[in-house]
């Protein structure tokens, strides 16, 4: 067993949980609770008659709390009947915790609330169209593969979505042709089609705390861009001409470009800001196990600033536990709190959890000024004339005398004085990681022609790129900061190339501006071959694992930086109310850009290789990604230009060229994850709920660090020797590999240090043997690689470990 605090403080916490949960709620008014039960005992294929049964057994449980079915009807949101077995209710705290102490009853947990969080990344990533022996060609383009975005729904109309050359809909897909699209559905013509094969949308529990939506909007119709901007990232067609003011224009394509896809929608917009319930998500997942999708991209994760989620008491580490016992790959994004050390979400082993870095493409255009200084940024808006001189000015010297310093250099909404911004180009500071447009907006409404967007420190040197109201360039002013917090963070190694000619030093190369000065804008251009990249995004939330430290978090990196993909006409590229544009086709940022990718290439591997198992997709995919970058040299990290390390980009950058043949996988099943719990901690009956209700014996022989994940993580190192266990097995042909294992202050044995596969699919255990030297530095964490190869393919996991 785990020897570990952390998961006693696990176990502790499902009860917590529920004490610390319920004081929450406000006494005497209804919140709506998630009550879950495990798994439903009729197995992966009910029938119409299980689940009607599964249904009333909810609504008797919630009756016999409640005093009577008519109050139960009343109070009950969804009853989850298919796969995920529970219920969504508006209860009192009382009754919530009453239900919490009946029998059978797993736990019970305030349904939370989530935010949300392509042309050139393809090439980027080695995928170039009708070329050979690429993971496109070999994956034929992703067919047959069922990809379900849980996002803002989907615009039907847009052409990455159309279904010419397209063959009939796959047989495993059982979702028929729910397609609730239409705004008014008696009028309609079916908008979906053998691409978009389906659509759907779970608004009950979002409505039911926030109120109602608007009848017309009640549909799985993209008005917030989001999904449709993830979805045709990762499945949609290639489409020619895609471009943001004229900008970036090429081919737009998924990285399963045919496969089909299907919109669950989960996320309501209220004001400017997404809101998405666990409730509903819980219902859209168990839908999509339902409806038999291969793989599900979820744009969700913890709230902002809530990191540690446990199993049990958490809709989307609940709802994807179910995905992958039903055989899905859950994708899902690592969160764009970064560069702060442990803010990482989605950290759950069932999850594939992806951070963010830049692509060799840059939209960049130069702020030249009357001293002569120049820099360049990064730009995507209609420009400024060229040649033409404006008077420049910080926000914080035309702010309204009513706006305080902070909110004006933020030019935040209300704080400029168009008596002195009028006509000039004024300097804001980067508020939002990844969304700025508000900024731009006061600008444009203060009078301003052009604005200077200069990031935060934390913002490093991400420049991210943004369909601004007024011409603007984003840049990155002076050289980098230190970490926020040295001593949780590991050392990084001193990087010995020269910067010198690197992208960042060109983008920088600027003091902060002075007023009193005029300033001329070029046009943005696109520009291809940036080296180096990619670099790490500095909002990519980082690790180590708060809520699993035995796991590493993330799993990879991809494209995440300034992608340019299908966008929604239902709303603007800001999303701004007052924004009226409209783009068929627009430039967002963020994990959630990144992650789509990943669902892109799975469902390449999952075409190739269709009884892979999810665990078998997501070890290819992570034992073939690469730390180095297109210069060779180590991957960067864009928040200080230091060397980027496992907690940053966990195995490293995607190569899908790679992944679609990775040699040995490291495969699990429904049975380790449920070992994995025995071994964290969590009690045998609770585990057996997880396991369709059938009685799961906990062994007590099974370790934290055996679960069979593609990378290696010990956060308790002690100065005793730790041995780790791990199984390969074979996808490719015959061969030997031989080991090869390093880690920065230890000694790494590998036993034996060879294995010959003579077959597919054979399995072959082996053994590391972990030893820290006493002289390395406690609570500090380490790296080290593991590489098993057979001289053609390399099998490589990161090592992590930490002394305590
Ligand atoms: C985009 O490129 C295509 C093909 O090169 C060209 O026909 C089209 O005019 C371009 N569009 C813009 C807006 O530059
Ligand atoms: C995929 O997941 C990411 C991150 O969780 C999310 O933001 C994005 O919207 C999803 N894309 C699709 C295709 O659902
Ligand atoms: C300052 O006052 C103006 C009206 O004079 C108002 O429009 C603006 O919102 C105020 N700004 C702040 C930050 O209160
Ligand atoms: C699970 O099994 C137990 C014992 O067999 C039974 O009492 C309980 O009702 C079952 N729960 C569900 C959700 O089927
Ligand atoms: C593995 O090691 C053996 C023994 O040292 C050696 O003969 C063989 O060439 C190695 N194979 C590879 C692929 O490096």
């Amino acid at each position: 067993m785990g020897s570990y605090n952390i998961y006693l403080r696990i176990i502790l916490s499902l009860f917590l949980l529920l004490i610390t949960f319920l004081p929450e709620a406000v006494h005497g008014s209804k919140k709506c609770y998630i009550v879950y039960l495990g798994a439903h005992s009729h197995g992966p294929t009910p029938t119409s008659l299980d689940m009607e049964a599964a249904t009333y057994s909810h609504y008797d449980l919630l009756s016999s709390v409640m005093g009577s079915h008519e109050k139960a009807e009343k109070a009950m949101i969804y009853s989850y009947n298919k796969h995920i077995n529970g219920f969504a209710a508006m209860l009192e705290e009382e009754e919530a915790a009453q239900i919490a102490k009946k029998q059978n009853v797993v736990s019970v947990f305030l349904s939370k609330e989530h935010k949300l969080q392509t042309t050139r990344s393809w090439d980027f990533l080695g995928l170039r169209r009708n070329a050979k022996n690429t993971a496109w060609q070999k994956g034929r383009y992703g067919e047959n593969t069922i990809i379900a975005n849980i996002d803002t729904g989907v615009w039907p109309e847009s052409k990455s979505f159309r279904d010419t050359g397209y063959g009939p809909i796959p047989s495993k897909w059982r979702g028929g042709n729910a397609c609730q699209l239409d705004r008014v559905p008696t009028s309609a013509k079916n908008l979906c089609n053998r691409k978009l094969i389906g659509a759907r949308f779970f608004s009950e529990v979002f409505e039911a705390t926030n109120g109602k939506v608007n009848p017309k909007e009640r549909t799985a119709r993209d008005l917030q861009g989001h999904g449709t901007h993830t979805l045709s990232t990762a499945g949609g067609n290639f489409v020619p001409g895609a471009h943001v003011f004229a900008v970036g224009n090429g081919t737009a394509k998924g990285g399963s470009p045919r496969a089909r896809v299907v919109a669950y929608k989960v996320c309501w917009s209220r004001t400017d800001e997404n809101s998405c319930h666990d409730g509903d998500i819980l219902r859209a997942i168990d839908q999509a196990i339902s409806d038999g999708v291969d793989i599900i991209n979820l744009s969700v994760g913890g709230r902002q600033g809530v990191t540690a989620q446990d199993v049990f008491t958490d809709g989307v580490s609940l709802g994807t536990f179910h995905a992958i016992s039903n055989n899905i790959l859950c994708v899902a994004s690592a969160g764009n709190d970064g560069p702060d050390p442990g803010t990482v979400i989605n950290g759950a082993p069932w999850i594939f959890t992806i951070g963010a870095s830049t692509i060799d493409r840059d939209f960049t255009s130069t702020l030249t000024y009357s001293d002569g200084r120049k820099i360049i940024g990064g730009s995507l808006s209609v420009t400024l004339p060229p040649d033409q001189a404006f008077d420049f000015i910080l926000a914080t010297d035309g702010k309204l005398a009513n706006a305080t310093i902070n909110d004006a250099k933020l030019c935040r909404p209300g704080t400029l004085d168009p008596a002195k911004v009028k006509g000039k180009v004024v300097n804001c500071v980067r508020e939002g990681n990844i969304k700025s447009v508000a900024e731009s907006l006061e600008a444009k409404y203060a009078g301003a022609m052009g604005m200077a967007l200069e990031n935060q420190r934390k913002q490093g040197k991400t420049i991210s790129d943004e369909a601004h109201m007024v011409p603007s360039v984003g840049y990155h002013p002076g050289p980098p900061s230190p970490r926020p917090d040295p001593n949780s963070r590991p050392p990084k190694p001193p990087h010995h190339h020269s910067m010198q000619n690197s992208y960042y030093d060109v983008i920088t190369a600027a003091a902060p501006p002075s007023p009193s000065l005029t300033v001329k804008l070029s046009p943005a251009k696109t520009v291809i071959g940036r080296k180096p990249a990619p670099v790490m995004a500095s909002y990519s939330s980082r690790g180590p694992n708060k809520i699993q430290p035995s796991i590493l978090k993330p799993d990879v990196i991809a494209p995440g930086v300034n992608i340019l993909a299908a966008y929604s006409l239902g709303t603007s590229p800001s999303t701004l109310l007052q924004d009226t544009r409209r783009f068929e086709f627009n430039v967002l940022q963020g994990t959630s850009m990144s992650s789509p990718h990943v669902s892109g290439i799975a469902g390449l591997l999952k075409t190739l290789h269709p009884t892979w198992s999810p665990a078998a997709i997501k070890s290819a995919i992570m034992t073939t990604a690469t730390t180095r970058d297109n210069t060779n040299r180590p991957i960067q990290d864009a928040f200080d230009n230091d060397l980027a390390n496992s907690f940053d980009y966990g195995s490293g950058h995607v190569q899908p060229d790679l992944a679609i043949e990775p040699g040995l996988v490291y495969d699990l099943h429904l049975i380790d994850y449920l070992n994995f719990l025995c071994a964290s901690g969590y009690n045998q009956q609770l585990i057996s709920t997880l396991n369709f209700n059938r009685t799961f014996l906990c062994k007590g022989t099974h370790n934290v660090n055996d679960l069979n994940y593609p990378s290696i993580t010990l956060p308790h190192l002690g100065l005793d020797q730790v041995t780790v266990s791990r199984t390969l097995t074979n996808v490719g042909p015959p061969g030997t590999y031989n080991v090869t294992a390093k880690l920065d202050g230890s000694k790494v044995t590998v036993v034996p240090n060879s294995l010959t596969f003579t077959k597919l699919y054979e399995k072959k255990t082996f053994k590391v043997i972990v030893q820290a030297s006493s002289v390395i530095q406690r609570y500090k964490y380490q790296f080290g690689e593991l590489v098993w190869s057979d001289g053609k393919h390399r099998v490589r996991s990161p090592i992590t470990v930490r002394r305590r």
